[in-house]
């Protein structure tokens, strides 16, 4: 039995599965860079709340509470108002991808791309020029319904137009995107950081990644399936032609295209209840399970830490913000070596040696950890060790990287039926987001209380879902997404739901 892989398909199965064009490596990198604004907002975030002017400015609070506590490396930053704060966002995100599954269904994945920007862009600018909390609350509320409309539009819209051979390398872009916003708004913050109205600077300039998304994003074709389903054939036609080349034969495709979006149209029922019906059991399951995982992951959580760790072991500031860019730079990397990998060595290979590894660094961060600055946290730690967590930080990163990171997005993009595609798409991103906040309500607290215990917590949810992946993920490289009802249908445990 193969359990959880799915052996008779190794390549495409569609007669039509598309060469790699300039036009769609064009269209796909424009698309992509959606993630632009999710990174940037992930990476500004983090170090605006450390600046002291900003806390002086909004939440003076925290800057007395800090001073007056005399606290371990673990509790520094346990305040309950900046991370109500930082995390407003991923409510109002939370509510604007479950209405985007509409938006996108009616006017198509790119305009509801273009509509997530325009939104970011102007709580950028609320932002920037803030005057108090609720003009800082409002923006990161459009901020949040930016990246809601975005994270939901992009990743379908990356896997509808790629070559169905090359899917998981195109849809890959979409997370280092992300990465390259993350980076980029922490060498911003470096920057300025020393400055009375950094922090202006830091939120404000979010609107050159928006404005630069929505910009291309104007340029792009919309995907040919949502034409289709748009009742738009011409047009989708042409968007067909555009991405597979001149040459290319796009009537089969087309053709296939059109058949997939007339089942869909016959079942005309609430796409939120179709996919609760049995047969989409295991879709549903999935685009529940891979976002709760990818933050179950812990990758906020270390994110976050990295700096925290690095400044309270004397490493100053400047080097805490460097081992930051460190972290990103290598993450980057690694999103690379997924995109050359991901349609050869297949999703469960990197989704498992990516969890293991994962696993392994948080243990050992966690040893380290208990080592040398004690049970209570309060021993310092020396340079050499703190250089050796950064190491492993770096593996852990980069374990991310090439797995969880961008397969959370591919996966829920790929594996659902064009009618409920957009829901389930929308279903996962608010599960991201939920499990975002929950956890950033949590961590702090739970680093302050059960200390390099924290990593350990993280440790055993790798290893469980390194697990469920192994027995429930079916393999979905190359498989056309009009077909992808086979690999369920092969699959030892899910066949039970799709068939009859
Ligand atoms: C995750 C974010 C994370 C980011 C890191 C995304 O895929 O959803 O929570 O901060 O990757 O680059």
């Amino acid at each position: 039995m193969a359990v959880g892989g799915f052996s008779g398909v190794d390549g495409p199965v569609g007669s039509f599965s598309g060469k790699i064009t300039l036009s769609v490596v064009i269209t796909c990198i424009v698309a992509a860079s959606s993630g632009l604004i999710f990174g940037y907002d992930i990476g500004i975030s983090g170090g605006v709340t450390t600046m002291q002017p900003f806390l002086q400015k909004f939440f003076p609070a925290v800057l007395r509470k800090a001073a007056e506590a005399k606290t371990n490396i673990y509790c520094i930053y346990d305040s309950q108002v900046l991370t109500s704060f930082t995390s407003s966002l991923y409510i109002a995100g939370l509510a604007a991808s479950l209405v985007a599954s509409r938006l996108t269904a009616t006017v198509g994945r790119r305009n509801t791309m273009v509509f997530g920007g325009l939104t970011f862009l102007a709580g950028a600018a609320i932002n920037g020029g803030a005057a108090n909390v609720a003009m800082l609350i409002l923006g990161r509320i459009l901020l949040g319904f930016g990246v809601g409309f975005t994270n939901q539009a992009t990743p379908v819209y990356l896997s509808e137009v790629a070559p169905p051979k090359w899917r998981g390398a195109f849809n890959t872009g979409f997370q280092f995107f992300i990465g390259i916003g993350v980076v980029a708004a922490n060498c911003i913050n470096f920057g300025t950081a020393k400055r009375s109205w950094g922090w202006r600077l830091s939120l404000g300039l979010a609107v050159v990644p928006a404005a630069i998304m929505t910009i291309g994003a104007l340029f792009i074709l919309d995907t040919p399936s949502s034409l289709i389903q748009r009742g738009k054939v011409e047009q989708a036609r042409h968007a067909l032609r555009k991405v597979r080349g001149k040459d290319c034969d796009v009537e089969s495709e087309l053709a296939e295209l059109k058949k997939a979006s007339d089942v869909a149209k016959e079942a005309d029922q609430e796409p939120f209840v179709t996919i609760f019906e049995r047969q989409y059991r295991p879709h549903l399951v999935m685009s529940i399970a891979i976002p709760f995982f990818q933050q179950l992951t812990g990758i906020n959580i270390i994110a976050f830490y990295a700096p925290v760790l690095f400044q309270s072991v004397g490493f100053g500031n400047d080097s805490a913000l460097i081992a930051a860019i460190i972290l990103g730079l290598v993450n980057l990397a690694s999103i690379l070596v997924s995109t050359g990998v991901v349609d050869r060595f297949g999703r469960r290979f990197l989704f498992m040696e990516g969890g293991i590894q994962m696993f392994v660094c948080q243990v050992g961060v966690a040893v380290v950890l208990a080592v040398t600055t004690g049970v209570s946290g309060t021993k310092e730690i020396s340079k050499g060790y703190a250089i050796l967590v950064l190491v492993l930080m770096c593996i852990y990163a980069s374990g991310f990287g090439w797995s969880w990171g961008p397969l959370s997005w591919l996966i829920p993009s790929e594996i659902f039926p064009i009618k409920i595609r957009p829901t389930g798409q929308s279903i996962s991103v608010a599960v991201n987001f939920a499990t975002t906040f929950v956890l950033s309500q949590t961590f702090l607290t739970m680093l302050c209380h059960f200390k390099y215990g924290t990593f350990l917590f993280y440790a055993a949810w790798n290893a469980l879902m390194t697990i469920f992946v192994a027995l429930f993920l079916p393999e979905t490289k190359g498989i056309p997404l009009d077909s992808m009802n086979l690999v369920w249908e092969k699959h030892w445990y899910w066949r039970r739901f799709v068939c009859g």
